[in-house]
């Protein structure tokens, strides 16, 4: 790629151009863009079922996102995460863990694919991964061959029990994105080194179509323990300005949704992960779509309770986050103590959240022109579907951690 773009580079300087600089619409496509082309949706198992995963789980989540209308709403991945593997043959192929999986990985996929939806599937660029199983480290080929044969869409690479610099990673994620490219069939790489080697500068030129930007998500607002937990807000705050690396096949991944999750156990209940109020998971949801992440729903869609339900089907808030213009929000500053971030959409239209960032209500007056966009707009707000014409402001109140979402047109 650092080739192609010295050799664009030169080309233009001939043609008296400039070359374009990283990010966004500048950054000259790759061909694994089409993969990803908006940012992929579904349903993952780790933050909730950790190691407890079966193919009767996986197929009982198919149904019900197909019966309970999440597949058409959009969420078509069922991303099965860490500790599926049960080693390796004599012939060092990688296998599912018999007992989870009895009937194979292919018989699942086939049954996942029959219902419309796609199956991604977990590995890590290492011997082991985090939770001790078998990785791909040396079987990059052999690997994604066999994820191949068995009709998987999607692979979550993680970086556990891998060497902390840069080049390494670079090397070994390049590695398994050339592997999936040779696999014979189309693939999604999402690279999970958590962002210490900040990903957003080179995992979309190693062939990832999505890069997971911070640790792991926990079921909360923010670290008010100290344990150093990502809460919604801490990933917000380290997510919020990379929107530049990301666009249309190319996105910035927030981690796992935690809408529903009611502090119920597994991972994200980890390092004070308590649960969360309706206000918070809405503003997850608001934030994630804004910034354009990968929506990967965690919660037990099997027993959605109607709030989480409500949250992750809202047609508006998910056509945000797919919009074909594929530019993540930006942040605007402040006003009325509250938080402002603005993201252009396709057919001339805005969104602007509003998010009340502090631990009090907040009486909020919002002039649109404070968001960047001058004149007077139809909006709606998504949460509460009021609606107004020829309007250059709002005036409202938020609750503690509340966000407000305003799509605008002309
Ligand atoms: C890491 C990842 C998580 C999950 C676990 C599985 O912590 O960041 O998303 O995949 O590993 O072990």
């Amino acid at each position: 790629m650092r080739d192609f773009r010295r050799l664009l580079a030169s080309f233009l300087l001939l043609a008296g151009l400039a070359m374009p600089q990283d990010g966004n619409a500048a950054t000259p496509a790759h061909p694994h863009d089409r993969l990803a082309p908006t940012p992929p949706m579904g349903w993952m198992t780790w933050n909730l079922f950790k190691e407890d995963i079966s193919d009767k789980l996986i197929r009982e989540i198919a149904d019900a996102m197909v019966a309970k209308g999440y597949r058409d709403a959009g969420y078509t991945y069922i991303f099965i995460d860490d500790a599926w593997q049960g080693g390796r043959d004599n012939r060092n192929n990688i296998i599912p863990d018999p007992k989870k999986f009895p009937y194979g990985i292919k018989a699942l996929a086939d049954y996942v694919h029959s219902k419309g939806l796609k199956l991604g599937i977990y590995s890590d660029a290492a011997p082991l991964t985090c939770a001790g199983y078998t990785a791909s480290l040396g079987f990059e080929e052999q690997d994604a061959k066999t994820f191949a044969s068995w009709g998987i869409d999607y692979l979550k690479y993680d970086y556990c029990n891998a060497p902390v610099d840069v080049e390494t990673a670079k090397r070994r994620y390049a590695a398994m994105a050339k592997a999936l490219r040779n696999s014979g069939r189309d693939i999604v790489l999402g690279v999970c080194e958590w962002g210490p080697r900040h990903p957003w500068r080179w995992a979309y030129d190693a062939g990832g179509s999505v890069w997971r930007t911070t640790y792991d998500v926990r079921d909360m607002w923010k670290d008010v323990t100290g344990q150093g937990g990502m809460g919604i807000l801490d990933i917000i705050n380290q997510s919020d300005t990379l929107s530049q690396y990301a666009g249309r096949g190319h996105w910035n991944d927030l981690d796992m949704l935690v809408v529903g999750l009611d502090g119920k156990g597994g991972p994200s209940s980890d390092l004070g992960g308590k649960g969360c109020t309706a206000d918070e998971y809405r503003t997850q949801m608001s934030m994630w779509c804004m910034l354009s992440s990968p929506l990967a729903m965690t919660n037990d869609l099997r027993n959605d309770d109607p709030t989480a339900k409500d949250i992750l089907l809202n047609k508006d808030i998910i056509a945000i986050n797919q919009d074909d213009l594929c530019q993540p929000a930006v942040p605007k500053g402040r006003v009325s103590n509250c938080r402002i971030y603005l993201r252009s959409l396709s057919g001339n239209r805005w969104a602007i959240a509003v998010m009340n960032d502090t631990d009090k209500p907040q009486r909020v007056a919002l002039p649109f022109a404070k968001a960047g966009i001058r004149g007077r707009y139809s909006y709606k707000e998504i949460w509460t579907g009021k609606s107004a014409t020829k309007a250059s402001s709002w005036k409202g109140s938020l609750r503690p951690h509340q966000t407000a979402v305003f799509l605008l047109s002309k």
